[in-house]
C-alpha cells in the first residue's frame, strides 16, 4: 500500500485525481515546464479543457512542446500572462485550480510568484469555482518571497467564510528544510 502523506505534491495530485473527470475545466495558474498542465490535461479527458498561465515565454514554449509530444495540446489553452489576469481569459466555471508557487527550479530564481498577485489571482479564482470545486496551492517558504507569500495566504484563508469554503492546510511537521505546504480551498456544495 502506498503512503498517502509523502509530500504536498503527491497529496495535491491525489486530490486532482479525485476531483477531475472527463469534460471538466481546470486551470494551472503556474505552468512552468508543464508538468501539472500535462497531468491536468490527462485527467479532464478529450471533452475537458485546461487553461494554463505563466509570465515566462520559455514556460509557454516548453509546455507547448511537452503537450504536443503527449498529444494533449488540443485540451489546453496556453496563456502568456499573469494569473492575476485570469478574469480576462476564463469566462466559464471551473472545477479545479492549481498553483505551484515560487520559481522554476532550473530557471531564473528571480522570477517568482509574489504575494500581491497570488492573492489577487486566488480571489478571482474563488469567483470562478463550481460548487465542490477546489483551489490547490503548493507553497514554498524556503526563500524570502515564499515566506511572505505563505504569511499572506495564511492570513487570507482565515478570512474565508466557512459557510462558503472549506479551507485546510497540510504541512509536514517532522521534515527538514522548509518542505512545501499544501493549502486547499474547496467551495461548499449546497444541496
Ligand atoms: C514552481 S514554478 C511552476 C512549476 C510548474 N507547475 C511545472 O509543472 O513545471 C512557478 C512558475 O510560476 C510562474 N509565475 C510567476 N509569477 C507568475 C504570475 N504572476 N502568473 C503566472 N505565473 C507566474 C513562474 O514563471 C514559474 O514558471
Amino acid at each position: 500500500m502506498k503512503n498517502i502523506f509523502k509530500n504536498a505534491i503527491e497529496i495535491a495530485n491525489g486530490i486532482c485525481k479525485s476531483k477531475l473527470g472527463n469534460g471538466d475545466i481546470a486551470v494551472d495558474c503556474t505552468m512552468g515546464n508543464g508538468n501539472d498542465t500535462a497531468f491536468l490535461c490527462s485527467l479532464v479527458g478529450e471533452k475537458g479543457k485546461v487553461y494554463a498561465f505563466d509570465i515566462q515565454e520559455e514556460a509557454v514554449i516548453s509546455t507547448g512542446k511537452r503537450l504536443q509530444e503527449l498529444k494533449l495540446l488540443e485540451r489546453a489553452e496556453i496563456i502568456l500572462d499573469g494569473h492575476e489576469n485570469i478574469d480576462k481569459y476564463v469566462k466559464e466555471d471551473v472545477q479545479l485550480v492549481i498553483f505551484n508557487l515560487g520559481y522554476l527550479p532550473k530557471g531564473n530564481h528571480d522570477i517568482t510568484t509574489k504575494k500581491e498577485t497570488t492573492i489577487e489571482a486566488v480571489q478571482k479564482c474563488l469567483g470562478l469555482l463550481k460548487p465542490n470545486g477546489i483551489i490547490l496551492l503548493i507553497v514554498y517558504s524556503g526563500h524570502e518571497n515564499g515566506k511572505m507569500e505563505k504569511r499572506a495566504l495564511d492570513s487570507f484563508t482565515l478570512t474565508l467564510n466557512q459557510k462558503e469554503y472549506n479551507a485546510a492546510k497540510i504541512c509536514f511537521t517532522n521534515q527538514i528544510n522548509n518542505p512545501p505546504e499544501l493549502i486547499c480551498i474547496e467551495k461548499v456544495f449546497k444541496a
